[in-house]
């Protein structure tokens, strides 16, 4: 599929240049007195065997060469940021202008919404089915010439489900910006679309380390696509948004893919063992590809007073999407440990007693 993606980059951008450090730029130096930091040394000294007085490869080089391996793309076609909201915000930067339009499907993770709505540019949703599943031809029928990128949360979060590879295939088809948002795709039994690269140059894949790595707190998360996309973004990004010591520490998280892949197993069983008790205290569980559970109260029940009970008494906090348009009722839990399942369902059982 040809499509000429610089002239879907915003004007702005498209006329900028690329950023670029003294460091970028030389690949042999011995003797750093380019970027003004202490010399001396960090009052920390280092940890991970990072140079914490110097400023971070702002290529994250050796991040991005482990994940291109892990990732099954070229190392040229991964950008790295600072977890992928920061990705988010460099694609809306880049090739939303203020008079052009975003499209979604609702419910679905808020920051695109978010960043959208502080941009300035009109965000355009489409509501998913009854069941949560996706119309493909609802959403195809929205886009319009000022459609600029279309964002795909797949697993989907609040709601769990995946969209079918066809109807990914059928929407790049588009020749728009299709970012796909595949924040749970470990924890998914449909595969990722980052295979879809070869042949569109469109698609964006989003991941992240914040959720079967369980490494939020160091936020990182990176985007796979088109090397010209990657180039793109990278014009529009804070020049060392992503530090030091979490590049040293996601990579060394991707030498433990086992153990990644292990504590994924555990969660999913862990997932199919509360959606079945919670089934049984008379929900309505709907069915995930994630590390968490969209649970409906029946209607006599308030699921924003099980939400406060469950805080106030118990101490326990899941989100309440009670009030949002096709999330009537609907509280979602992250998976815990088995522990924590188990308090979460004896809480239950003692409010709805
Ligand atoms: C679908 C989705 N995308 C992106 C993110 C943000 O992830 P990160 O921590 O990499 O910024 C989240 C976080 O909850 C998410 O649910």
């Amino acid at each position: 599929m040809k499509i000429n993606l610089q002239n879907l980059v915003k004007k702005s951008v498209r006329n900028s240049p690329a950023y670029s450090s003294a460091r970028s730029l030389v690949q042999n130096g011995k003797i750093f007195l380019d970027a003004n930091e202490n010399s001396l040394g960090s009052i920390l000294g280092n940890i991970q065997k990072v140079e914490l007085s110097r400023y971070p490869d702002p290529l994250a080089g050796d991040l991005r060469q482990e994940l291109a391996k892990y990732a099954k793309v070229k190392s040229s076609q991964i950008l790295v940021g600072n977890g992928s909201d920061e990705i988010i915000w460099m694609l809306l930067m880049s090739f939303v202008e203020r008079d052009e339009a975003i499209l979604t499907f609702s419910p679905t993770f808020s920051m695109y919404r978010v960043f959208g709505d502080l941009l300035g540019v009109r965000v355009k949703e489409v509501l998913l089915e009854k069941d949560y599943s996706f119309d493909a031809k609802k959403l195809l029928k929205q886009i319009g010439a000022k459609t600029k990128l279309i964002f795909l949360c797949s697993p989907n979060n609040p709601t769990g489900q995946t969209i079918p590879l066809r109807d990914i295939e059928q929407i790049l088809k588009s020749k728009k910006i299709v970012v796909v948002d595949e924040a749970y795709i470990e924890f998914a039994v449909q595969k990722s679309c980052a295979k879809l690269l070869k042949k569109c140059s469109n698609l964006v894949v989003l991941r992240t380390f914040s959720k079967a790595w369980g490494l939020a707190g160091l936020r990182v998360g990176y985007a796979l696509a088109n090397e010209e996309v990657v180039r793109v973004l990278a014009k529009v990004r804070a020049p060392y948004s992503v530090d030091g010591l979490s590049q040293a520490l996601a990579l060394q998280a991707l030498k433990k893919q086992k153990q990644m892949e292990a504590s994924v197993k555990k969660i999913l069983a862990e997932r199919e063992k509360l959606s079945e008790a919670l089934w049984k205290l008379g929900l309505i569980v709907f069915p995930s590809e994630a590390n968490f559970l969209l649970v409906q109260f029946p209607p006599k029940i308030s699921a924003t007073k099980i939400y406060e009970k469950l805080v106030k008494q118990f101490g326990i906090v899941v989100r309440d999407f009670s009030k949002k348009t096709l999330l009537k009722n609907c509280l979602r839990a992250t998976i815990g440990t088995p522990a924590e399942n188990s308090k979460l369902l004896a809480a239950l059982k003692k409010i709805l007693k």
